[in-house]
């Protein structure tokens, strides 16, 4: 799909995936992509929406995320660590803790161009972008993140629900 630097970051990826630390082995290849972002910039495929799917399997999926001017995702959960990298722009993630069904907001975490987060398998994250340029980061998960069975908060009910893009989108509000 692609050449040159993302590609060598998806197999940079690929092969973190047998490291004894996963999450630290994909951190070690993000952080070499992000501290010189524009050669990882300048290979960005055209894509429309806010996901575009770098790389999928059963162990890793690679993903560069556009996340919207002054908008607020759900809180949601993965099942699986991931590694979150900036190449533009910030992402607010605002972490939650778990109390029974229910999320508790913790705290909020801004992340910005070269910096990079790493989530655990039952993290619970919500990500804003609080400006008025779109964000662009790599979002990197260590599984197939689209075929999980995970699980997604509405904010304003505190309910649970199964993940579903169609409920997440749903429940985007502006951060403003
Ligand atoms: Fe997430």
């Amino acid at each position: 799909m692609t050449d040159g630097v993302l590609k060598r970051l998806i197999e940079a990826c690929r092969e973190a995936t047998s490291a004894a630390d996963p999450t630290q082995a994909v951190r070690d290849a993000l952080s070499m992509a992000v501290a010189r972002p524009d050669g990882v910039l300048a290979e960005v495929p055209e894509f429309e929406g806010e996901d575009c799917i770098l790389h999928r399997e059963s162990a890793v999926s690679v993903f560069l995320v556009r996340q919207t001017p002054n908008t607020a995702g759900p809180p949601h959960d993965h099942g699986m660590p991931a590694v979150i990298a900036m190449l533009e722009g910030v992402e607010i993630h605002r972490h939650f803790r778990r109390d029974g069904d229910e999320i508790v907001l913790e705290r909020e975490e801004t992340v910005g161009p070269g910096q990079m987060l790493s989530l655990g398998p039952d993290d619970v994250h919500a990500i804003a972008n609080p400006d008025d340029t779109a964000s662009l980061g790599v979002h990197v998960y260590l599984g197939d993140i689209v075929g999980r069975e995970r699980t997604l908060w509405d904010l304003r009910s505190g309910a649970a629900m199964a993940f579903s893009v169609g409920d997440y989108d749903r429940m985007v509000t502006s951060w403003r």
